[in-house]
């Protein structure tokens, strides 16, 4: 029952164990579009992929991989709305998607006819159960596949204007074993020959996530120190979440020395989802990196993401969800309300809030609302905040622990959250009509 999955031990490694964080952003490069895309209920009309594009666009992703045109009308329809309208700023690349079969490689140019520039994606399954399960191929049928792809779009990519990049994955990469991953990727890129000015990008997926965060990491590390042509390369990294550990996978990846990152918007994608971008992005943030993305407006761009992905954010997601930096307890709001102080009166310290990872209005987020909020967990430091912040009365000091208690119990007799407006009906109870 407990077997080991096909997962590789990892590679010895220790050098990138002694960073301490990411130096610099990554290349990010959004999925949603795609990966996103073909793991809603109900995929995305063209109208809202064009709107999600827009929403991408103003986020500040520079690459952006806008589907697999070979297989759906709406994707084909989507592209060609994209190039024909005119509709990619000249500073975004679009990526597109193919398998490596003849007749979806021809049809994957067909739709990219007029594009400046694009990054043509190709993949096939590598694993060890693909290979047994799926396709019933030996390696060398596996690597021929990906080969024959390979010089394919090499093909179609000289005869077809624009500027197009390279992109290679072998999908399955973690249930991989590493000498093979190697060979496939090292196959690749012996037909496609990268060079300074014609890099190309191989993307190696946590298509399945089955590892520790350090295995895949070293995984990574293992293709940095092997690939060919490495100078030239790209290696990019497309952790899915299916052990909750997208994040870690991507963080871990990154200091192993991966440059470039997919995911989505809030994990967004198959099963239990892509890397979450929002989060990988903000957590940078926290450490004192410029992600390059603007979550300014995160509360606006959440909303756009719920009304066209019909997929709801978690109230408990990091960054975006609802409650995410409110505190309910009373020890947690009286030490946030005095953090909160000590910044009115130093505005030139650095953001160390109790409780608060980030300063909320970074992100648009609101104190009111937000952080302070009312049950009768609460305790007469927030129940004060609240009556200061919203009403302008500061209690005497004798008054806060009579009153803490009068709202709390309020609260608890009838099991609801208590809205400022409350606090104040209970203030005036208590306090000015006797
Ligand atoms: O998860 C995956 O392996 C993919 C590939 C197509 C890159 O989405
Ligand atoms: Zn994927």
């Amino acid at each position: 029952k407990y077997e080991r999955g096909y997962f590789t031990p990892p590679v010895k490694s220790t050098k990138w164990m002694e960073k301490e964080y990411i130096d610099a952003p990554p290349t990010w490069c959004s999925v949603d579009l795609r990966d996103g895309n073909q793991a809603l209920i109900i995929p995305m009309s063209l109208e809202e992929k064009l709107e999600y594009f827009q929403l991408l666009v103003d986020v500040g992703f520079k690459e952006i991989e806008v589907g697999f045109p070979a297989a759906s009308e709406t994707e084909y329809a989507f592209l060609r709305a994209l190039i024909e309208q005119n509709l990619i700023p000249d500073d975004v690349t679009i990526q597109v998607l193919t398998q490596s079969r003849d007749h979806i490689i021809e049809k994957t140019f067909e739709a990219l006819r007029g594009a400046k520039k694009a990054v043509v994606h190709l993949y096939n399954s590598t694993s060890v159960a693909q290979r047994e399960q799926v396709f019933r191929k030996t390696e060398e049928e596996i690597i021929k596949i990906a080969v024959s792809g390979a010089k394919l779009v090499q093909k179609y990519a000289e005869k077809t204007e624009g500027n197009f990049q390279f992109q290679y994955s072998p999908e399955s990469f973690t249930g991989t074993e590493m000498e093979f991953a190697l060979e496939i990727c090292n196959r690749v890129l012996d037909v496609w020959q990268p060079s300074e000015n014609n890099k190309v990008i191989i993307n190696l997926p946590a298509t399945v996530s089955m590892s520790m965060p350090h295995v895949y990491a070293s995984q990574i590390e293992y293709m940095i120190d092997h690939l060919h042509y490495s100078d030239n390369v790209i290696v990019s990294l497309h952790p899915h979440n299916d052990r909750g550990t997208g994040v870690a996978d991507a963080e871990l990846g990154m200091l192993a020395g991966a440059k470039r990152v997919e995911g989505t918007l809030f994990g967004n994608g198959e099963r239990t989802g892509n890397v979450d971008i929002v989060t990988l992005a903000l957590n940078m943030y926290s450490h004192g990196i410029d992600p390059k993305l603007n979550f300014e407006k995160l509360p606006e761009i959440k909303k756009i993401y719920e009304r066209l992905t019909r997929m709801q954010v978690s109230q408990r997601h990091p960054y975006g969800g609802e409650l995410v930096f409110t505190a309910f307890s009373g020890s947690h709001q009286d030490a946030i309300a005095k953090g909160m102080n000590y910044k009115e009166e130093k505005p030139e310290s650095k953001w160390s809030v109790p409780y608060l990872l980030i300063d909320p209005k970074d992100i648009g987020r609101e104190y009111e609302g937000d952080i302070i909020r009312i049950n009768s967990q609460s305790g007469k430091g927030g129940i004060g905040y609240i009556l200061k912040q919203h009403y302008g009365l500061e209690l005497p000091l004798e008054m806060r622990e009579s009153f803490g208690y009068a709202v709390k119990d309020v609260s608890d007799k009838n099991h609801q959250e208590l809205q400022p407006a409350q606090i104040h009906d209970i203030f005036t109870e208590n306090y000015v009509n006797i």
